[in-house]
């Protein structure tokens, strides 16, 4: 029998308990969440025209060539130049590959743009093509004379069909010299149609989450390969021709795999990151760099002389999201759309940094912070723990220096993850709370890649009972990576998978959802035999109030192939409403998936249970996790 002791709450559950990490890793933003269809838009990818084919009949040598603008700084040197001779349609063509192909809907709308100069009249002919290089849609676009002016153009047309893998191809037809920059194509379904916006189903997969909060922009490329390297939120707002585009760093870490073509153009910035925290009702939580490049890598350092302008940074992000249209950054903010504030109350400084360089670094950046900001959290980052002298070491410096929120993370076997749910039983509970900000459970590799089974998933969601009864302990908690293309990814598992036109949640997928949606404001003891519920027959359990639907939610794992009796027996209540709603994930085995052909295979079945009285009776699936919501009367 659990004891379920209703009317005690133990622990406050912060309304940023359950959120998202969100990088740009596996293709996640250019190629993912980003929706722009054509690769190296701007030719300023290494090699200059990576992801373009030039078709030429007849040959003219010097016709198509990349020219570079020479100055000092430029964020956007590079742009095409095509020259021609009274060329006609089928003369001379560029056609882009899109990223690993563009999925290309039927009857929707295609919105091209360009920026172009030129002296001449030339007409560009805009065709998607499919995997047989058959048109699916098409426009002619005038390139009209403007001298030595540049000028955008733009033009929308409809597709005739759907392509899984499309391309894009432009002939040109006319007489004279034509430049070309910023070659772009978004479909018209974007996330809440904005041009130039985000794809609307990986968007919506996360909405439909009801994140706490989104940390962004990583990860490992917060803090780059090399400094050069690390992400720098200032050259990522404003307009998208002027935003300097960089090498991803998991490019640079593994060219080999599936991705040599990796950049980072930055047509998703923190602007656009601030703004979806904000459609999706999420806290933002951004990472800035804090002086040291990946010390798995280069181990870069900033001399402690030489941390100004990163410390700057910092104050300026705290402005840029909520200084008034007065201040120099809240004015940038209100001229790319939002003039109201985004209230930022979390900063995290540095990922996956540690050892004294980083303790000295993040004293300066946290007395310059409360200095001006006292009501800014900030985050800092306790390694790559949980185990061992460095993460020890680390975390009792952090709690000395009080810092708000110390960032765990953890890629464990299920095993582990099993084995640590009472992690947080014994943590102090004053002073720095927990933001466990990376975590998977890591099953052993299957045809190459770490798959994200229900064994996996069911081993997370033991272990989240773990942080939901430590609510007092650990504030946020946040799976990662969070999207991974199935042709371009460098790290499994992952949450969320995609290809050019679907995307599917894995087991990990729904239990996060689930503990998201049932997250509850109070933690409630639940205990079996005067203890907690953590592994006694494989089960595990947690249980909260939600204040604002006056429920009880009770959150049970059976991580055992056997059906589990249980009785659950509610106290401090006046009378249980008689009908619960009751929530299952189970898996057939665990070593089920989910696929891009059975994309719900595991996936929650919502069902009604009756309640008698206030000793419930209720059997847990094997290999199932449930989630009972029950009226309090
Ligand atoms: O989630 C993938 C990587 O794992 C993150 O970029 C990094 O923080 C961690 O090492």
């Amino acid at each position: 029998t659990f004891i379920i002791k209703a009317n005690q709450p133990a622990a406050t559950i912060q309304p940023t308990m359950w959120g998202v990490f969100f990088e740009d890793i596996n293709l996640g933003a250019d190629g993912g969440i980003y929706a722009e269809l054509i690769k190296n838009r701007s030719f300023e990818f290494f090699k200059p025209l990576m992801g373009w084919r030039v078709d030429q009949k007849p040959f003219v040598e010097g016709a198509v060539t990349v020219q570079n603008r020479q100055g000092a700084n430029l964020p956007n040197p590079r742009f095409l130049r095509v020259q021609l001779n009274n060329a006609a349609k089928g003369n001379l063509s560029m056609t882009n590959e899109g990223f690993r192909g563009m999925g290309i809907k039927k009857d929707l709308r295609y919105d091209f743009s360009v920026m172009y100069r030129t002296a001449g009249n030339i007409k560009l002919h805009v065709e998607l093509l499919n995997a047989k290089n058959q048109v699916i849609g098409n426009s002619v676009v005038d390139a009209t004379a403007t001298g030595d002016a540049w000028k955008k153009l733009a033009k929308s047309f409809q597709s005739t069909d759907t392509a899984q893998k499309g391309q894009c191809r432009i002939w040109f037809e006319g007489t004279g010299t034509i430049d070309l920059d910023m070659i772009s194509l978004f479909p018209e379904d974007t996330w809440k149609k904005r041009p130039g916006g985000m794809r609307a189903d990986m968007i919506q997969m996360l909405a439909d989450m009801k994140p706490g909060f989104i940390r962004f922009p990583g990860g490992c490329i917060v803090e780059g390969f090399d400094l050069s390297n690390r992400y720098q939120w200032k050259k990522t707002i404003g307009p998208i021709e002027e935003r300097q585009l960089i090498m991803n760093r998991w490019n640079i870490e593994f060219p080999h795999r599936s991705a040599p073509d990796y950049f980072q153009t930055f047509g998703l910035g923190f602007f656009e990151y601030f703004q979806l925290c904000d459609d999706i009702g999420a806290e933002a939580l951004p990472i800035l760099n804090c002086g040291m490049a990946c010390q798995f890598n280069s181990a870069e350092l900033v001399p402690l002389d030489q941390l100004d302008p990163y410390i700057q940074d910092a104050l300026d992000l705290i402005e840029f999201a909520n200084g008034d249209v007065t201040t120099t950054w809240g004015k940038k903010r209100a001229e790319m759309g939002h003039a109201a504030p985004f209230n930022l109350k979390f900063l995290g400084v540095g990922n996956e940094n540690w050892g004294p360089q980083y303790i000295e670094r993040l004293k300066i950046f946290q007395k310059a912070i409360k200095e001006k900001y006292p009501n800014i959290k900030i985050v800092a980052s306790s390694g790559t723990g949980p185990d061992g002298d460095r993460f020890e070491l680390l975390n009792t410096e952090l709690r000395k220096m009080n810092t708000d929120l110390i960032d765990e993370h953890y890629y464990r076997s299920p095993e582990w993850f099993f084995s640590s749910v009472r992690r947080y039983d014994n943590y102090p509970r004053t002073g720095s709370k927990v933001f466990a900000g990376e975590y998977a459970s890591h099953v052993d590799k299957t045809n190459g890649a770490q798959r994200n089974t229900w064994l996996a998933a069911i081993s997370e969601a033991a272990f989240m009972t773990g942080l939901e009864r430590n609510a007092d302990v650990v504030s946020m908690a946040s799976y990662a990576p969070l999207f991974s293309h199935i042709d371009g990814w460098q790290w499994a598992p992952d949450m969320i998978w995609v290809d050019n036109l679907r995307s599917y949640g894995s087991p990990t997928y729904y239990v996060q959802k689930l503990f998201s949606l049932n997250k509850g404001s109070k933690v409630v003891p639940l205990t079996l035999n005067n203890d907690v519920v953590a592994g006694q027959d494989s089960l595990y359990a947690s249980s909260v109030i939600d204040a604002a639907t006056n429920e009880l939610v009770i959150k049970i794992v059976n991580a055992s192939n056997k059906e589990q009796a249980t009785v659950l027996s509610v106290e401090g209540v006046k009378k249980l409403v008689a009908q619960g709603k009751l929530t299952v994930l189970q898996g057939s085995s665990l070593t089920v998936v989910n696929s891009f052909d059975q994309p719900t295979q595991v996936s929650p079945k919502e069902s009604t249970i009756a309640i008698k009285t206030k000793k419930i009776d209720y059997t847990a699936a094997p290999y199932s996790f449930s989630v009972l919501r029950i009226k309090l009367q």
